[in-house]
């Protein structure tokens, strides 16, 4: 028992498996997983068990009607060897508002927490240390309960399994301003961070990349006139020295790293505009030299440079910098998530 969590220890070992040195995104899993069952209209005690598949019944609601959210985090392990997480509460409060929308019942706060410390303190040997490089951890909740019946089912899994993972992005990425598809639309859940969102995004997504885009820059579902946000990342510009993101909305995920970016940004003394940018300015800045960086922020690349973006046949490319904001930005927020430099806003928290 850790924090009241019960744990059923894995027989073996999967770590010698692992090539630390060479690790891709979130596609090797450690030996435990977080689970926890709601049953009778109750959250039960969640426990770790070794890692392992799930069994579901064909009728389960999650295959029929997509009950399903997640959230993303990850856990850094310092040079004397402490494990941090980073604003995991921020992802406590996400997942459920999420919960709220997809009408999946809350989780208790001390599940989370509880659990997910418990599991990470398990799992800290499996945090990687080589520069980039952290654990993955994917906290989810779907609907396990069944019937073909069109409404909420009656029981939920609630799971955390964890990845150590290398970069996400490496390099920069060149995108394509969408001008067709939409990925949320007016009250619907594009705030929420629900399984169908990225889902329906594959498409285009995959459309954008036979032309040679790896992202797609998603714009407002009315007019497409506005930018929204990437894959798995908000967007921010900077025009001249003015750092700007767009304003969260119910069709924008209200990111934890844009958050933390426009914080850090502020205390930089960048000026920062959270506003509508038009494609249209986007453009025009493009041309007249103003157009200085466009970036992604989230939780799995952490800041992402773009080099140029794709609207309406013609590709625009951003000048190289000596001084970006995207990389000391960067530098300046993983500084604070390894815990090598002080932690003015206090967003880290020890897992020990
Ligand atoms: C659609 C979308 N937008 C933005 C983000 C960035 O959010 P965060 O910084 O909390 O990871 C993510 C990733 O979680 C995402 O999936």
């Amino acid at each position: 028992m850790v924090n009241n969590i019960a744990i059923e220890k894995a027989k073996t070992s999967k770590i010698h498996e692992v090539d630390f040195d060479n690790l891709s995104f979130g596609s090797v899993y450690t030996d435990h997983m977080l689970v926890c069952d709601y049953k009778n209209g109750e959250w039960e005690a969640p426990k770790i068990v070794p890692y392992q598949p799930i069994s579901l019944d064909p009728s389960s609601k999650i295959f029929h009607y997509g009950q399903s959210i997640f959230e993303g985090m990850k856990a850094y392990k310092d040079e004397d060897g402490k494990v941090w997480l980073f604003r995991p509460l921020e992802n406590f409060k996400r997942l459920n508002k999420s919960a709220e929308r997809l009408a999946i019942p809350q989780l208790p706060e001390s599940h989370f927490m509880d659990g997910l410390h418990a599991l990470i303190q398990l799992e800290s040997d499996w945090i990687p240390t080589n520069a980039g490089s952290s654990l993955y951890i994917r906290p989810f909740v779907f609907a396990s309960g069944n019937g073909f019946h069109a409404s909420p089912a009656n029981e939920y899994k609630f799971i955390i399994a964890c990845a150590p993972s290398g970069s996400y992005f490496s390099g920069k990425v060149k995108v394509l301003i969408e001008e067709t598809y939409s990925r949320a639309a007016n009250g619907g859940v594009g705030y929420a961070k629900a399984g169908g969102n990225y889902a329906g995004q594959f498409y285009p997504t995959q459309l954008a990349a036979a032309k040679g885009y790896q992202q797609v820059i998603w714009t407002d579902d009315n007019t497409h006139e506005f930018i929204e946000e990437a894959g798995a990342m908000n967007v921010f510009v900077r025009i001249n020295d003015t750092l700007m993101t767009a304003p969260t909305n119910d069709r924008i995920l209200d990111g934890i790293t844009r958050k933390s970016i426009l914080d850090i940004a502020k205390d930089e003394g960048i000026k920062t505009e959270v506003r509508k940018i038009s494609v249209h300015e986007l453009v025009e800045a493009a041309k007249n030299g103003s157009l200085k960086e466009m970036f992604g922020a989230g939780t799995a690349a952490v800041v992402s440079p773009i080099s140029g973006f794709g609207y309406h046949g013609e590709d625009y490319t951003l000048p190289e910098l000596t001084d970006s904001y995207a990389s000391m930005l960067k530098k300046r927020i993983t500084d604070i998530q390894y815990n090598r430099a002080e932690d003015k806003f206090g967003w880290r928290y020890p897992v020990q």
